[in-house]
């Protein structure tokens, strides 16, 4: 099994020799390896088992470095970056030709982002390169959110695992990028609310994927996926029409009387999506492990992080 630990210069030392090591960040947490060594790319598909043509974000702290790694930035995306960074923003950017074809899986921008964590602020601000990272599951999994949940799926498979504590934010970047006339589009709902992106660059697309075709990379629809059969919908009429089964809740706050407990998980009591969202990747690991047949939940309210919610349920009950 990886060490877990919080030794931000061991972490250092084995990604500067091209190792991968699980990295905390405030969305969830990232399988990473130095963004410019083929190698340790290569390394990071392997381990996640994850097919190529879906492309990796690259990491770093400041605007000086993103800037030697992308042609140029955009007016609303330097606004973007003004409010946002660090933070769980990804922001697609025309990349410059040293960038690997193989981060970026041949496509011409290349997925950047500055994470909102101290332990790995301090451990980019050691380097010149940015780390690849992708979320540390294996491919399609649900996300994982503390460094227990890294251990248990690659443990065996990396050295170290940076533990940072449980992120803070718990789901993963928006993703945003930008088409004609530089118009702001979003490709994946994320830890940044839609809300907070229109006030600073005004209505945006958004182009969520939802097909696994591969021009359309890292969108595909049964990702983030539970093993357990999960379907979404009215609680109390799903309890009733499964009384027959062994159910599992996961609520945004509601509990029911007819089941267990121990088989129910309101994600947040005060009816707090930013609390939701927090638990919801967690509460998805805790309900795989249960002896249960089936995970039942519901629509979450469509505004702030609840649209984030509502698409990881949606892809996580298209199997
Ligand atoms: O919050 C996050 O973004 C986390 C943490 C670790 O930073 N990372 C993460 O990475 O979620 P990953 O690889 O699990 O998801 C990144 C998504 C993929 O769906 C990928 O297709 C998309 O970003 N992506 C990366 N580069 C892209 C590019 N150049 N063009 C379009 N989509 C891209
Ligand atoms: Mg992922």
């Amino acid at each position: 099994m990886a060490v877990i630990g919080t030794d931000i210069d061991k972490a250092a030392e084995l990604l500067s020799e091209g190792k991968l090591v699980a990295i905390p960040t405030e969305t969830v947490y990232g399988l990473a390896g130095n963004a410019l060594n083929e190698s340790a790319i290569l390394d990071i598909f392997s381990v996640k088992r994850r097919p190529k043509f879906d492309p990796l974000i690259a990491h770093t702290d400041s605007l000086e470095k993103v800037k030697s790694y992308v042609t140029h930035i955009p007016e609303p995306a330097m606004k973007l970056a003004d409010a946002f960074w660090p933070g769980p923003l990804t922001i697609l950017l025309e990349k410059q030709p040293h960038m690997p074809d193989l981060l970026t899986s041949g496509l011409p921008a290349v997925a950047v982002r500055m994470p909102r964590h101290e332990l790995t602020k301090q451990l980019l601000s050691k380097f010149d390169f940015p780390l690849a990272a992708p979320s540390a599951n294996p491919f399609g999994y649900v996300s994982p959110t503390t460094a227990q949940h890294v251990n248990d799926q690659l443990g065996d498979k990396i050295p170290y695992i940076l533990d940072g504590g449980p992120c803070s934010i718990g789901i993963e970047s928006t993703i945003i990028g930008f088409g004609e006339n530089e118009r702001p589009i979003i490709y994946r709902l994320g830890g940044k609310k839609v809300e907070d992106i229109e006030a600073v660059v005004g209505k945006v697309k958004l182009k969520i994927i939802h097909s696994s075709d591969p021009m359309a990379p890292g969108m595909l629809k049964s990702h983030y996926a539970p093993s357990k059969r999960l379907i979404i919908g009215k609680l109390d009429l799903l309890v009733s029409r499964f009384e027959h089964k062994k159910i599992g809740i996961i609520s945004f706050s509601k509990t029911f009387e007819q089941v267990p407990a121990e088989n129910q998980i309101a994600l947040s009591q005060s009816k707090d999506l930013n609390e939701a969202a927090r638990n919801l990747f967690s509460a998805l690991r805790l309900m795989d492990q249960k002896d249960i047949d089936l995970i039942l939940t519901e629509k979450f309210p469509e505004e702030g992080l609840g649209q984030a919610i509502n698409d990881r349920l949606n892809r996580a009950a298209s199997r």
